[in-house]
């Protein structure tokens, strides 16, 4: 069988951990391919709401197994309050959640050198969601990383080695710090750590693979923050893109079915970074007030704007989207009129194309769209859609080139419409 990506086509927080909810019946496994606890998946049903960081969005949904897989990095004290609050809601498990040997572990002091980073930059620093994510990459990359795997080898010489080296690191910052409990937390999450099964996740996939099983990629952030792709340098540190599902699951391009692409019906972003179509006046505030746009992991008041397909017509390429998830539709149910950004000029000419530098000085070039001013929350079906929503969804996939096959109208699971 195959391995279906779902994954977000914007800055991040388009509502992937919903869709991912809504889809897993039809599959046996979940599996994160990517990113950490920087990210903040929100999940509503029978009046509950969970925020998940690093556990996968399928794990509400009876008899599924979920995997972190290797391309994620754990941070073992902030994995064991997630399964701690999961569990005193009364939520088991240890039996259905596997993590993969190599995904690599964020040390406590990864989120010190993350804030020692951040504040070195002053005005240009990145707006890091502060979990150590950039750090715990780097060291993955320059072949420093400890992984899941090695705790069952010689693991405490490792981990000195590796935090004196950071302690190095850290006093070149001229960085305070007590990390004696970061520590202590750190290492009670390892005692968690392994309550879990650990496994050979790219043989475990491959094997369901062969034995008939469905398996469903989670992606993190969003593509417009892929550490190749987005708006560099105000991006995140690893492949968000769904080639970033072969690398981070260990499965090969032939076995990758549907890839869906899921975008709000208008723009966020937080952190800092360029955001052509940003919306620094009322409507932008309108945006954010009725959207409730305010970061799941930070807090932070999410930067609001209109829909820009420019950039998403970028991801869908990069992508290979065939399937379109547009959220967050009700959010605009008060609007008069829609914009949609289609085209950029850029030092005085006209492109379609996203250009390399996204800081250059961008005007967009607007499409007005009258807006269906109806409260489309509680609708049922597709047949309920009002002319004008219509028309915007057929504007939207003319521009894009791919179906939207599913519409969310609301936060819940139940808000949700299949086409
Ligand atoms: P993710 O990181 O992509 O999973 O998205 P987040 O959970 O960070 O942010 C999406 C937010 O929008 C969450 O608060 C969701 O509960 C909420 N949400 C998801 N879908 C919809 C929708 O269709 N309408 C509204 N109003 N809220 C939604
Ligand atoms: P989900 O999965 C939105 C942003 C941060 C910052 C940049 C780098 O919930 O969509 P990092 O901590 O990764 O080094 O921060 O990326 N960012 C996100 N923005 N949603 C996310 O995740 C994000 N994860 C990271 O705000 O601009
Ligand atoms: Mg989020």
């Amino acid at each position: 069988m195959k391995v279906d990506v779902i994954l977000g086509l914007q800055w991040g927080d388009e509502g992937k951990g919903k869709i991912v909810d809504v889809l897993t019946p039809d599959y046996q496994i979940v599996a994160r391919f990517q990113g950490g606890p920087n990210a903040g998946h929100t999940l509503e049903f029978e009046g509950q709401k969970y925020i998940l960081k690093s556990i996968p969005s399928g794990i509400f949904q009876e008899g599924k197994i979920n995997v972190i897989g290797n391309g994620v990095v754990l941070d073992p004290a902030l994995f064991r309050q997630e399964v701690d609050a999961l569990e005193a809601s009364g939520h088991t498990l240890t039996d259905r959640l596997f993590i993969s040997k190599k995904a690599h572990l964020i040390l406590p002091t990864h989120r010190l050198l993350d804030a020692a980073m951040e504040s070195s930059k002053g005005d240009s620093k990145i707006g890091t969601t502060g979990k150590g994510i950039g750090p715990a990459y780097t060291d993955k990359v320059s072949r420093n990383g400890l992984r899941v795997g090695d705790l069952f080898h010689n693991f405490e010489e490792k981990y000195r080695i590796a935090i004196d080296r950071h302690k190095q690191m850290l006093s070149q910052y001229h960085f305070e710090y007590d990390l004696s409990e970061l520590e202590a937390q750190w290492f009670a999450g390892i005692e968690k750590l392994k309550e879990f099964t650990i496994i050979d996740g790219e043989h475990f996939i491959n094997k369901s693979l062969l034995q008939g099983d469905r398996i469903l990629a989670e992606g993190a952030q969003g593509s417009m923050l892929d550490v190749d792709f987005g708006s560099y340098p105000f991006v995140t540190s690893s492949n968000t893109i769904s080639a970033g599902a072969c690398i981070g699951l260990g499965v090969s391009p032939h076995t990758i079915g549907e890839v869906y692409g899921v975008f709000k019906a208008y723009c966020t972003r937080v952190g800092s970074g360029p955001f052509p179509t940003e919306l620094t006046d009322e409507t932008g505030n309108l945006l954010r007030d009725r959207g409730h746009e305010y970061g799941s992991v930070t807090g932070r008041p999410r930067r609001c704007g209109w829909i820009d397909l420019v950039a998403l017509r970028y991801t869908v390429m990069l992508n290979g989207v065939t399937k379109l998830v547009m959220m967050k539709s009700d959010v605009l149910d008060t609007f008069d009129t829609i914009k949609a950004c289609v085209s950029y000029i850029v030092n005085g000419e006209e492109t379609e194309d996203l250009p390399f530098d996204l800081s250059d000085n961008i005007e967009p070039v607007w499409v007005e769209l009258p807006g269906w001013e109806t409260d489309m929350s509680q609708m049922q079906s597709e047949d309920e859609f009002p002319e004008e929503f219509n028309n915007y969804l057929t504007f939207l996939e003319d521009e894009l080139g791919v179906p939207i096959s599913i519409v969310s109208l609301g936060p819940d699971r139940k808000q949700t419409i299949i086409r």
